[in-house]
């Protein structure tokens, strides 16, 4: 059977309180959208139709490649936004998988579930709902005596006895296409002036065929994102089964409540996670590692037995057995080879530093190609801009250089060079060579050591 998501993004979000529209706020650092999206593109190779309204080019800019659009302007509620999926999918799809994109937590395998109830009932409609004590404003699902589905009232409208019914939607359903499309002209308006989608239970009921509802398993799932309170609830219980899967897969977490660890991050075995560290986007550490405390990684590679400490690494690339800390700032292109040793307060950016290096010290090494056993002493900067453009620092296997050395770049330093503590190297120095002083000059040639 032919299955097309439908996922409703066009509604303004307006208990967010915010500019930037719901489905665009990050949820453990992906958007909201991005795990409806997710979740259903694991389950069906149609391409998800996304509906869009508020902030439209801003939510299509994000997903361009990944979702097809139908703009709802102006929003009238969940029944008219389905309305406007007819046009394109009118006798192309057997069911429609109806998803709200505020339904971050929800898994494929749920989805999957309910397709499956669908596809072997003879009804119109298979919804999602949820048992929970905290009703969170959510429609409630009226049964007959018998369990027989009749319809979902939303809490605005809802009498006191149907309050307490603590069955709720959760605004996910399948639903037979040809069906959809004929009920969704019988939706009222109303009290509100919106058209429900919950209606169409009702309209089911009323024409004498049947309704499912698949219950959730797990109740976290169905935490809808209606207000920031949501959006922290959600964010919570994410990073909580995240930082679970690691342990269980042998990550040592010492506080798992100030651990962020996002879902594109790969973390070795025997990796040890201190408090307050971030592991964000593509993140991967390698084995045998120790990170944080206070350590934010970006985008970052890491090999084994490496140790991060109050630092923060972005876009960088990191070889075994490295030591960075504590307070370093590693920038997008920094390349540690193997045995590299950062102290405090070094930045690196766009450089490759050969293996078992040293930058101990107060340095900043930008655009810069540095060798193998070179001592970077306390205080070195390259100078690498002009005003104008950035220039590039290149400095030889086994140099040594003096503490507080400027190096104006362009300018190479050769193997087993020397600068005298606060020379101002202006030119290129030759290979086992001495320089000092302001502008340096060549002092003496040094012998060679093996
Ligand atoms: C909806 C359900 C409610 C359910 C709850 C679960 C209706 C009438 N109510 O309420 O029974 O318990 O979800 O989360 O369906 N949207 C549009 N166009 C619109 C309005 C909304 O695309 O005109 C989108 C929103 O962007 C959102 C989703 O539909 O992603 C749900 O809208 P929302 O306003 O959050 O509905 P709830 O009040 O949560
Ligand atoms: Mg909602």
């Amino acid at each position: 059977m032919k299955i097309t998501p439908v996922i409703l993004a066009a509604g303004q979000g307006t208990r967010m309180r915010s500019a930037l529209p719901k489905v665009l706020h990050p949820v453990l650092g992906q958007t909201m959208l991005s795990y409806v999206l997710e979740a259903t593109q694991a389950l069906c190779e149609e391409k998800p139709v996304v509906v869009i309204g508020h902030e439209a080019g801003l939510v299509r800019q994000a997903f361009e490649e990944t979702a097809e659009f139908i703009v709802q302007d102006p929003q009238l509620g969940t029944g008219h936004a389905v309305m406007h999926a007819e046009k394109l999918l009118k006798g192309k799809t057997d069911l429609v998988l109806v998803v709200a994109a505020d339904m971050a937590l929800l898994r494929a395998e749920t989805l999957g579930k309910l397709v499956k109830m669908q596809e072997t009932h003879d009804g119109p409609i298979t919804m999602l709902t949820v048992v929970g004590e905290d009703p969170r404003g959510f429609g409630r699902v009226v049964r007959e005596t018998g369990g027989r589905v009749l319809q979902v009232v939303e809490e605005a409208q809802a009498t006191v006895e149907q309050l307490n019914i603590r069955e709720l939607n959760t605004s996910v359903y399948c639903f037979e296409a040809d069906w959809l499309w004929r009920a969704l002209k019988q939706i009222m308006l109303s009290p509100k002036g919106e058209y429900y989608l919950t209606d169409l239970v009702a309209i089911a009921a009323a024409e004498d065929r049947s309704v499912m509802a698949y219950v959730l398993d797990d109740p976290h799932e169905a935490i809808g994102i209606n207000t920031r309170v949501h959006l922290a609830e959600a964010e919570a219980w994410l990073r909580s089964q995240v930082n679970h899967q690691w342990m269980l897969s042998g990550v040592t977490i010492i506080d798992p409540a100030t651990t962020y660890i996002e879902r594109g991050v790969r973390i070795g075995q025997d990796s040890v996670i201190w408090p307050n560290t971030y592991l964000r986007g593509t993140t991967l550490i390698g084995e045998g590692c120790t990170l944080g405390p206070n350590t934010i990684l970006t985008d970052t590679s890491v090999g084994d037995r490496c140790q991060v400490l109050a630092s923060v690494v972005e876009g960088a690339v990191v070889e075994d057995h490295v030591h960075i800390g504590p307070y370093s700032h590693l920038r997008k292109g920094a390349h540690l080879a193997q045995g590299v040793y950062i102290g405090n307060f070094g930045e690196i950016k766009n450089s490759y530093l050969g293996s078992e290096t040293h930058v101990g010290h107060f340095s900043y090494i930008g655009d810069a190609t540095l060798g193998s056993h070179v001592n970077v002493g306390a205080g070195t900067i390259t100078c690498n801009f002009d005003g104008e453009k950035k220039n590039a620092t290149e400095i030889g296997s086994d140099s040594f250089i003096g503490s507080d050395t400027m190096l104006i770049a362009p300018v190479k330093l050769g193997e087993g060079a020397r600068t005298g503590a606060g020379s101002v190297v202006t030119r290129d120095v030759a290979a086992h060579t001495l320089v000092a002083g302001v502008p340096a000059r060549a002092i003496r040639k040094l012998e060679k050591r093996d």
